[in-house]
Formats: C-alpha cells, sequence, structure tokens
C-alpha cells in the first residue's frame, strides 16, 4: 500500500463521498416528504372553514402563546389535541360550542392563573377556529404528546 495520499486520490475521497451523501441527503428528504403528504395529514378533509380557520390562527397571533403540535411559545396549552382533552374528538357542533364558552369566558380575571385576551369573534369565527382545531387534532402525530394534557 502507498503511504502517501496522492492528490487524485483524494479528490476521488471528495467527490464521491460528497455524491454518495448527497444522495443519501435527498433519499431522506424524499421519504420524509412522502411520509408527510401520504401518512401523517389529511389533505382531502380540509374544508374552506379550516382553512379559514388557520388565517384566524395566524391573524390573531395565537402561536404567540400557545403550541400547535409543539410549535410555538410555551405560555399556554398545546392546542394540537385540545378536542380530545375536551372530550370533544370529531363533534363539530361541541368543537364549537367548546370553543365559543371558553374564548367568551376570556379573561377569567382569576389572580395567579394566566390570562387569555378576549378576541370578540363571530360565531362564525368560533366556528371556523374549531374546525381548524378539530382537523388539526385528526394528524398522526406518532402519539405525541406523550397524554392529553399536552
Ligand atoms: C396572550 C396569550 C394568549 C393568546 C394570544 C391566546 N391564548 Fe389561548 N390561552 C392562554 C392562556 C394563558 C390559557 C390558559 C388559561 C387558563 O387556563 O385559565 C389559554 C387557553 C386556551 C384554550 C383552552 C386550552 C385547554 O387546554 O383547555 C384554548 C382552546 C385557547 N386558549 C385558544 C386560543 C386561540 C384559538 C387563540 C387565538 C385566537 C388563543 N388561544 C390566543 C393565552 C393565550
Amino acid at each position: 500500500m502507498r503511504e502517501v495520499m496522492t492528490k487524485s486520490m483524494a479528490r476521488n475521497i471528495f467527490y464521491g463521498g460528497s455524491l454518495f451523501f448527497i444522495l443519501i441527503f435527498i433519499g431522506l428528504s424524499w421519504d420524509s416528504h412522502r411520509y408527510i403528504v401520504n401518512t401523517s395529514t389529511n389533505a382531502e378533509t380540509l374544508t374552506p372553514s379550516v382553512v379559514a380557520g388557520k388565517h384566524l390562527w395566524e391573524k390573531h397571533g395565537c402561536v404567540n402563546c400557545h403550541t400547535i403540535l409543539g410549535e410555538g411559545a410555551y405560555f399556554a396549552p398545546e392546542l394540537g389535541n385540545v378536542m380530545t382533552r375536551w372530550g370533544v374528538n370529531d363533534d363539530a357542533e361541541g368543537g364549537f360550542d367548546m370553543l365559543k364558552g371558553w374564548m367568551d369566558a376570556m379573561p377569567t380575571g382569576v389572580e395567579g392563573r394566566r390570562q387569555m385576551p378576549n378576541f370578540n369573534l363571530t360565531d362564525e369565527e368560533y366556528r371556523e377556529l374549531a374546525d381548524f382545531l378539530l382537523w388539526t387534532n385528526t394528524i398522526n402525530t406518532q402519539g405525541w404528546p406523550p397524554n392529553d394534557a399536552g
């Protein structure tokens, strides 16, 4: 075996190694994309109401206090699974009633408890937000969060 690595050997190792790992990277990226699109989400169940709810979620900056599927601020509870936590699951009417009841009662003013502002939403907006949270609740998160409390 040679004692010294020639320039061309070094170059081949560099290009060969780079190509090898780039191909692995592309393969894994493609696999993640395929998994997200086909397995973990339900694009076909997206209704205009769910989409409108997502816009309200953005517009009112709910994520500035809450997390959704773990993303966001840790000031207030995780909301990706709030419909399960409330025992509503996939009942659209129940989800609307619970969300409206909750959001109308804000802020509670209870001392020592974190406060959520009142957004003065219309019934239609409550319905859209509830539909958005109900839809989010159907995302396959592989068992995350580990308990209903989020
Ligand atoms: C300024 C911070 C803040 C913002 C912004 C905010 N929230 Fe909250 N939210 C809270 C806090 C704090 C609580 C918990 C209050 C309590 O338990 O008394 C809460 C609780 C909730 C709950 C009940 C969670 C549960 O587990 O029972 C829901 C649902 C909710 N918020 C929805 C929303 C939505 C939808 C938005 C956007 C329109 C929003 N929040 C924006 C602070 C916020």
